[in-house]
């Protein structure tokens, strides 16, 4: 997954073993405008938002499918979890960054429910997804994976970064 490749086209390029089924599973989510515009928004730094839901989407499907669960719902749900428009870094709006992980579950709930029809299961997932920090847990195992695989995808995207930065540092003072 990490061989994910983000283009301007709508095409998804994962090699990984059931990737037909996943992508058609989340075919009109991943094709929909709006949020394909979620390429356009970084969620950790040098990553975009929409990468980062594909991601969590993935490795979703893959868990809840060895582990015999609702692998549709929780795909579905986790393709949507982060689906929110404004950039939570932006100082300029109070209290923005303070607030942003205990609003944003609902915000993305809202919009996806504006654009597409989802089960309980996937409103679940999605409001669901900041658990414990937002206190109330998800009501189903599916839910559950959704805020491991979230917490796992976003250490790993913050790790990578700084990486990056680190070597970046590095090679310029080598210069
Ligand atoms: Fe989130
Ligand atoms: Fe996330």
């Amino acid at each position: 997954m990490d061989n994910t490749k983000e283009s301007n086209n709508t095409s998804l390029t994962i090699a990984e073993p059931c990737i037909a089924e996943f992508k058609e599973i989340i075919k009109d989510i991943a094709s929909n405008p709006n949020v394909i515009s979620l390429r356009e928004r970084t969620q950790h730094e040098n990553k975009s938002r929409y990468y980062h839901c594909l991601r969590v989407s993935y490795y979703t499907y893959y868990l809840c499918k060895k582990l015999g669960l609702d692998y549709v719902s929780a795909a579905r749900g986790a393709m949507l979890h982060d689906f929110y428009f404004y950039d939570w870094r932006d100082k300029k709006v109070e209290g923005q960054k303070k607030f942003h992980a205990f609003r944003h579950p609902n915000i993305a709930l809202k919009n996806a429910i504006d654009l597409f029809d989802l089960n309980d299961k996937e409103k679940d997932i999605i409001k669901k997804h900041m658990w414990p920090l937002t206190i109330v847990p998800p009501k189903c195992k599916e839910g559950y994976i959704v805020t491991l695989v979230d917490k796992y995808c976003a250490t790993n995207e913050f790790i990578k970064n700084v990486k990056n930065k680190i070597s970046i540092k590095i090679n310029h003072n080598n210069k």
